[in-house]
This record gives structure tokens, C-alpha cells and sequence, in this order.
């Protein structure tokens, strides 16, 4: 029986991931910052729920040792706790942008960190990272969370190199638009009263968004592809999750940078 360890896993992709594996006969270790909000994730067989907030190292040691605890062995490490900082680089505190690149990169990176001694001592496992179509195009008044989703696929594929030899795979996923929280209590939009010059890009972005943002997907579509690239036995690297995602990411691949983000401004336009 094989074990995924999620990261992020109270809510959105991250809980119907823990579900859809558990319900496909697997171990999960669903990790997330207030066990208390696992709901009845935390009464299904074979679920063990853990505390873990990617930004404290204590924790994540701790959930990575009871996970192994528990089931033996982890096959799988999903790194999805993230948010979205948007708003003008100039209204964001360095506080505010260093809590974005902790949570999205360096969080990644030290859980990753945590679990690779156990993956290399078994010459297995994949490492599934969740990008964003944001991991590869950009959109206005994104400067942070769109950093920290590029960062995400550089080090996802450098990482790939190092790990391949040894058995362990990496995988990278890019959701489009997905209806989960990460709209609502996981957007952290920083305005600054003070800085009106960036107010009519404010009003483009939502433009822009409201028009991409129309038809989401639901978290099971991700939690399907994750399922794929968990199983993929091949050397496939990325892995798209929407519709909007392939015709986006698709649209980027064909076109110049002009012309891609030619268009994508004349969605800003009202
Ligand atoms: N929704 C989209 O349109 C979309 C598109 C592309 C990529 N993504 C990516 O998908 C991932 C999951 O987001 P979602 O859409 O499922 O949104 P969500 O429902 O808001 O879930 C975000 C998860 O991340 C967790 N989290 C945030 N900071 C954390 C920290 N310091 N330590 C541990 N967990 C933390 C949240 O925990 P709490 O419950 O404790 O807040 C929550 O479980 C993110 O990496 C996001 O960038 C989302």
C-alpha cells in the first residue's frame, strides 16, 4: 500500500487530493497548520492528520517523522500549502513579501528537504510541486506570487537532475483557474491608499481576472491529475490541470512574449 504525504491539505486542492487518494486505497498523511480543521478527513481509514505550517521547521520535522511513524514509508510528497500575494510590490512590507516566498519556495524547499534522506535511503519516490499556469505566464500587480510560482518550476526542474539518478522523480503541476479558497481567505491583496498611480493597473487586473476566472475548475480536476503524475512511470516533468490551463499554457508556447502578453492586455481593456 503506498503513502502520500500532503502539504496544505484543510482545504481546496490540497483536501480533495488527500480524499481522492485515500478513496484510490492509499495511505495519507494529510498535513496542515490546525488539525482541527480536517473535518471528517480525519475519520477515514487510513488518514493520518498532522500538524504542519511549512514556515515552522519543528513541524515539519515532526509531521514527516509521525507520517513515517505510522505507515512505514511515505512514496509520495505533495507540496500544494501556498497563497496568493497580489498588489503593487510598492504597498507590500518586506515582512509581507518575505512570508510569500517562505510559504511558496522556501517551505517547499525545506519540506522537500525533510523528506529526501527517507526517498534516497529507498531509492524511490516522486515529488509532485504545484506550480501555477501563474508558474509560467503572468498577470498584472503579481510580481510576488507570480515569483514565487516561477521559482517553483526553476527549482523543480534543476532538482529533477539530482533526484532522477537516485530513483526519486519530480513532477510539476500547473492548475488554471480552480474553485477553492485561494480567492477568498488565501489571497492576501495589498492596497496602499498612498499609491492611487497603481489604481487603474488595480482595475485591469480584475478585469482580467474576471474574464479568466469565469469558468473554474473544480480541486477534483487537479486532484485527477495529481493522481496522474503520481502514477506516471515515465520521465514527464509537467503536468497541466484545467482546460484554461492547457489552452493558456498551449496559447504561451506558440506565441512570442509580445504577442502572448499583447493579448493578454487587451483583456484588460474593458
Ligand atoms: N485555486 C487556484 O486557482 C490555483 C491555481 C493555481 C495554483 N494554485 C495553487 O494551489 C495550491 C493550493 O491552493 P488552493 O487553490 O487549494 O487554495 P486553498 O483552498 O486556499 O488552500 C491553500 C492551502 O494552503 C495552506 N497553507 C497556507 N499557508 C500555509 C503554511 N504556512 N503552512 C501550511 N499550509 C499552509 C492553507 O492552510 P490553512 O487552511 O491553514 O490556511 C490551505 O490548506 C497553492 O499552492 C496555490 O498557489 C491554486
Amino acid at each position: 500500500m503506498k503513502t502520500i504525504l500532503i502539504t496544505g491539505a484543510s482545504s481546496g486542492i490540497g483536501a480533495a487530493t488527500a480524499r481522492h487518494f485515500q478513496a484510490q486505497g492509499w495511505n495519507v498523511v494529510a498535513t496542515m497548520r490546525r488539525p482541527d480543521s480536517a473535518g471528517d478527513l480525519a475519520e477515514l481509514d487510513n488518514v493520518r492528520v498532522a500538524r504542519m505550517d511549512v514556515t515552522d521547521p519543528g513541524s515539519i520535522k515532526d509531521a514527516v517523522a509521525a507520517g513515517i511513524d505510522r505507515f512505514g514509508r511515505i512514496d509520495v510528497l505533495l507540496n500544494n500549502a501556498g497563497y496568493g500575494a497580489y498588489g503593487a510590490l510598492e504597498a507590500f512590507s518586506m515582512e509581507r513579501i518575505r512570508r510569500q516566498f517562505d510559504t511558496n519556495v522556501i517551505g517547499l524547499m525545506e519540506v522537500t528537504k525533510a523528506v529526501l534522506p527517507h526517498m534516497r535511503k529507498n531509492r524511490a519516490g516522486t515529488i509532485i510541486n504545484i506550480s501555477s499556469i501563474g508558474g509560467q505566464i503572468t498577470f498584472p500587480l503579481g510580481t510576488l506570487y507570480h515569483g514565487t510560482k516561477f521559482a517553483v518550476e526553476g527549482l523543480s526542474e534543476a532538482l529533477h537532475y539530482e533526484l532522477e539518478p537516485l530513483g526519486i522523480r519530480v513532477r510539476i503541476v500547473e492548475p488554471g483557474m480552480i474553485k477553492t479558497n485561494f480567492g477568498g481567505r488565501s489571497f492576501d491583496f495589498a492596497m496602499d491608499e498612498d499609491l492611487q498611480d497603481y489604481a487603474p493597473m488595480a482595475d485591469a487586473m480584475g478585469r482580467l481576472f474576471g474574464k479568466l476566472a469565469s469558468n473554474p475548475s473544480s480541486p477534483e480536476t487537479v486532484a485527477d491529475v495529481i493522481w496522474a503524475a503520481a502514477n506516471e512511470t515515465g520521465d514527464r516533468l509537467r503536468f497541466r490541470a484545467g482546460a484554461d490551463a492547457v489552452d493558456l499554457l498551449d496559447r504561451r508556447k506558440a506565441q512570442d512574449d509580445a504577442t502572448f502578453i499583447g493579448g493578454l492586455k487587451q483583456l484588460m481593456q474593458d
